[in-house]
């Protein structure tokens, strides 16, 4: 049987093969791009590939990164990305998703935002029809924390603090707090997304509507699809 990993290394894998040589590369955060990290690093050794720049969107990745020998820039010291490759929470059938699952999405946003083309790798188990099964990350800020997540109780989305494994409120890398927010199905995600996008205090949230390009889709009987 195929387990889980086996999925997501299988669909990083292609996706390492789909590097072109010298591009200025992003490279998001999670287990599915750790299986990547390592797809390219090895790519990268038997032939170089010459990237003219890499971003990524945490220090495990950068980490990583740096173990398989790539030099990573940051965001600032590029002007656009030519390709980004990250994973997912959940990708439903118009391939807009959820992430912030690694509470990362401000800056996968960021990057995302700022890449010519966009590539997500998931194992089948992150397809849904609609969003809303998988919380909602929120990145606020803690100064007005408590006013957000009041409003967000009133507005019926069912606000949560996401905690650490010491049960404290977990902090990002940017000394922010994330409020997951629970709605199932999400009813009109860009109503939503505007309605955060406009509320004081959210940093940013997970919801990627309108960004990716490709997702590649490792199945259980051992394809990987591309949509
Ligand atoms: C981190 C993310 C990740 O891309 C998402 O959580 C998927 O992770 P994994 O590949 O481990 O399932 O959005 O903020």
């Amino acid at each position: 049987m195929t387990t889980q990993d086996e999925l997501k290394q299988q669909a990083a894998q292609q996706a390492a093969d789909m590097v072109e040589p010298g591009m200025a590369l992003g490279v998001g955060t999670g287990s599915t791009v750790a299986f990547f990290i390592d797809a390219l690093g090895d790519r990268n050794r038997q032939t170089p590939l010459n990237l003219k720049a890499i971003v990524t969107t945490s220090n495990r990745s950068k980490q990583q990164l740096e173990q398989n020998g790539f030099v990573v820039n940051e965001l600032a010291d590029v002007d656009q990305l030519d390709l980004t490759i990250d994973g997912a929470d959940r990708v439903d059938d118009d391939l807009n998703g959820i992430k912030g699952g690694g509470a990362a999405h401000t800056l996968e946003k960021n990057v995302a935002v700022n890449s010519k083309k966009n590539l997500w790798i998931v194992d089948e188990s992150k397809l849904c029809h609609r969003l809303g099964d998988f919380p909602l990350p929120v990145e606020v800020l803690p100064v007005s924390a408590k006013q957000n997540f009041a409003k967000f109780e009133q507005a019926g989305l069912q606000p949560a603090y996401r905690l650490n494994e010491q049960g404290e409120r977990l902090t990002t890398h940017y000394g922010n707090w994330i409020i997951d927010l629970h709605v199932d199905p999400l009813p009109v995600p860009d109503g939503l997304a505007a309605y955060l996008d406009a509320t004081v205090g959210v940093v940013e949230h997970g919801l990627f509507l309108h960004l990716v390009d490709t997702v590649l889709i490792a199945h259980a009987d051992g394809t990987i699809e591309r949509r």
